[in-house]
């Protein structure tokens, strides 16, 4: 119903806990793809732990602390945007990411994520809007390079994953650069 153009045929939608269905037969597209780099509870195996995660969003949305939104191309939901987390009051924001294999490659999340950002920075007030990665992620890092995104630091071996310690890279951009950049 509300709809953002993001090409002649690609759109930006809000992503509800109604379309779990869809959100499950694409994430069977994209998951052996996104599993290395997204958090495992997001890679949702069954109809069930899809409605959770979009209800997860849906109470972060209801919370002023959170989003997601999903990007159709000729109608088939491919991937989406997200606010990890979302706080107004700090200024403080964490964006993400991802997409099935097949919808790489045309801009779709770098102008997806603008547009999230330019809504948190230009109506919500939020001043920080920060990108983490695992530090050999190098599609994800080039999404925040333009993005106008910096790199901030390294959180060294931060988290545990299956083969060890986790190197997180920490990107973010502020709101004056942000509106500098136009
Ligand atoms: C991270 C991820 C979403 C990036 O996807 P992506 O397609 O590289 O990013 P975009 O949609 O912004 O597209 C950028 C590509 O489109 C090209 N492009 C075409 N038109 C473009 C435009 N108008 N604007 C920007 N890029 C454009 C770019 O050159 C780039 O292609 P290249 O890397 O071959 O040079 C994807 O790799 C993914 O889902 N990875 C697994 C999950 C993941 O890592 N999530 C992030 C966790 S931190």
């Amino acid at each position: 119903m509300f709809a953002l153009a993001l090409t002649d045929t690609a759109e930006l939608r809000p992503l509800s806990p109604w379309h779990a269905e869809e959100f499950l037969t694409h994430l069977d597209r994209a998951r052996e793809h996104i599993a290395p780099w997204v958090g495992a509870s997001f890679v949702a195996t069954d109809l069930d732990s899809a409605r959770r995660v979009l209800r997860r969003y849906a109470e972060r949305w209801a919370d002023d602390a959170g989003g997601i939104w999903g990007i159709w191309a000729d109608g088939t939901l491919v991937g989406g945007v997200m606010f990890v987390s979302f706080d107004p009051q700090s200024g403080v924001a964490e964006a993400g990411c991802w997409l099935e294999p097949g919808a790489e490659g045309r801009g779709l999340v770098t102008r997806a994520a603008s547009r999230i950002l330019d809504w948190a920075i230009r109506e919500r007030g939020i001043h920080r809007v920060e990108w983490r990665t695992k530090v050999d992620n190098v599609r994800s890092i080039a999404v925040a390079r333009r993005l106008g995104m910096r790199h901030e630091g390294t959180l060294r071996e931060v988290a545990s994953g299956p083969a060890g310690r986790i190197d997180i890279a920490v990107w973010a951009v502020l709101a004056g650069e942000w509106r500098a950049a136009g």
